[in-house]
C-alpha cells in the first residue's frame, strides 16, 4: 500500500520497494502524463526530449520539441538532414553542441545499429552526448527497462532524504548517490517511477522552498526530519581563485584612436580585440618601446577594476599613455588596428575592454598638442 504524507514511522529505514511505491503512487495522482514526448514514447522520441531537457526548462523546450519532431518524426530523417537544417530547428535552445552530438548520433544508429537504438545501457551510453543518466532515462522510459537515472533533480531528492552530505560534484558523493538511486529504482515500471522522481524534484523537491508538506517521502526525509531540507545537496565549494594583475595600455594616436591588440586564438578571449597588455612587473614605457617600437609618455592612471574568469582573477590597471613618436611600422597590420574608443565596432571586443572604451570616449581632444 502507498503510504500518504505525514505517515509511517519517523526517520526510521523502511524498505526500498516502499519507497518506490509511495513514488509512483504519488506520480499517479500527481505526476506529469501529458508531455508531448510521453506521448508515444519511443526511444527516439524520449532521447530528442531529454538531451533538449539537459540545460532548459520543460515550457520552453515543448514547442522546440514539437517543431522537432514534425521535421524530424524518425530517427532515419535527423539521420538523412543536414546539420545546418538542424541546428536551424536549434536556433535559441543554445549548448549547440546538443545539435551536433544528435546529428552525429542518428548517423552512427543508422549505419552501425540498424537505425535504432542499442538494447544496452552500455552501448546507448556510447553515443556522442548520451551519459549514464540519459541511457537510463532512455531505455526505461521507452523500453521499460530497469535502470537508475541520476539527473538534478534526482540528486536533490536523494541527498534529502538520506541527508547526503557533500557537493554532488564530488566523486564519492556521486558515487554514493548512484548506489541509492541503483537500490531504489524498481524492477515494476521503471520509466513511470523515473519520470515521477524527475517530476518530484522539479514540482515538490524544489530548490528553494520545498512543498514537504506535499511529499510522498516526508515521512522519512532525513533532512526533513532535521529542519534542513534546503541544505542538502551542499553547494559546489567557493573556490579561492588566484589573481594576477596587468596593465591595460590605452595608446592614443593624434585622431584619439586607441590601439587595439587582437588576442592570439586560444586562451582567454581567443580571438577578441583587445587593449595591449603587459606585466605589472614590467615598465609599461620600456615594453612600449620593446613590443611596438614606439615612444610613449605617461599621460593618467586610471581606477583599476577586476574581471572574474572560471580559474582566475584579473586585476585590470588601465594606463593612458600618449605617443612621442609614431613610426611607420605600428600601423594596422594583421593584430593592431586603431579603434574610435566611442565607436561601435563590428569586432568581438571582451567585456572589461568594451566597458573601459566607453569609458572614456569623448574625453580625449583630438588637438592635444600630440604631433
Ligand atoms: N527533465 C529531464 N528529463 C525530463 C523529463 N522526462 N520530464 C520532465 N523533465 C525532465
Amino acid at each position: 500500500m502507498a503510504e500518504g504524507p505525514g505517515q509511517g514511522s519517523g526517520t526510521a529505514l523502511k524498505a526500498p520497494g516502499d519507497f518506490a511505491q509511495r513514488v509512483l503512487a504519488w506520480f499517479d495522482g500527481h505526476g506529469r502524463q501529458d508531455l508531448p514526448w510521453q506521448r508515444d514514447p519511443s526511444p527516439y522520441r524520449v532521447w530528442v526530449s531529454e538531451i533538449m531537457l539537459q540545460q532548459t526548462q520543460v515550457a520552453t523546450v515543448i514547442p522546440y520539441f514539437e517543431r522537432f519532431m514534425s521535421r524530424f518524426p524518425r530517427l532515419a530523417d535527423l539521420a538523412a538532414a543536414e546539420v545546418d537544417e538542424v541546428l536551424g530547428y536549434w536556433s535559441g535552445l543554445g549548448y549547440y553542441a546538443r545539435a551536433h552530438n544528435l546529428h552525429g548520433a542518428a548517423r552512427l544508429l543508422r549505419d552501425r545499429h540498424d537505425g535504432d537504438f542499442p538494447p544496452t545501457l552500455e552501448a546507448v551510453q556510447a553515443l556522442p552526448g548520451i551519459g549514464r543518466s540519459t541511457a537510463g532515462a532512455i531505455l526505461s522510459l521507452a523500453r521499460g527497462q530497469r535502470h537508475a537515472i541520476l539527473d538534478g533533480n534526482v540528486k536533490r531528492v536523494l541527498a534529502r532524504y538520506r541527508a547526503i552530505p557533500g557537493w554532488p560534484g564530488q566523486g564519492p558523493v556521486l558515487a554514493q548517490l548512484w548506489g541509492l538511486a541503483e537500490e531504489l529504482t524498481p524492477g515494476e515500471r521503471p520509466g513511470d517511477y523515473n519520470q515521477a522522481m524527475m517530476d518530484l524534484g522539479a514540482t515538490v523537491c524544489t530548490r528553494a522552498n520545498p512543498a514537504c508538506a506535499r511529499c510522498p517521502l516526508v515521512a522519512d526525509c532525513r533532512a526533513h526530519a532535521a529542519g534542513q531540507a534546503t541544505a542538502y545537496p551542499q553547494p559546489k565549494p567557493r573556490q579561492v581563485l588566484p589573481s594576477r594583475a596587468a596593465w591595460f595600455l590605452i595608446l592614443h594616436n593624434p585622431q584619439g584612436e586607441v590601439l587595439l591588440e587582437r588576442r592570439p586564438p586560444t586562451g582567454i578571449w581567443g580571438g577578441l580585440w583587445s587593449l595591449p597588455e603587459c606585466q605589472v612587473t614590467e615598465n609599461p614605457l620600456d615594453w612600449c618601446r620593446a613590443h611596438l617600437g614606439v615612444e610613449a609618455q605617461l599621460v593618467e592612471k586610471l581606477p583599476s577594476r577586476r574581471h572574474t574568469f572560471s580559474h582566475f582573477k584579473l586585476e585590470i590597471q588601465p594606463l593612458r599613455l600618449q605617443l612621442a613618436t609614431w613610426p611607420a611600422r605600428v600601423a594596422e597590420t594583421d593584430g593592431l588596428i586603431w579603434h574610435p574608443p566611442g565607436a561601435a565596432l563590428a569586432v568581438g571586443l571582451p567585456t572589461p575592454v568594451a566597458r573601459l572604451l566607453r569609458e572614456i570616449s569623448g574625453d580625449w581632444p583630438a588637438s592635444d598638442g600630440i604631433p
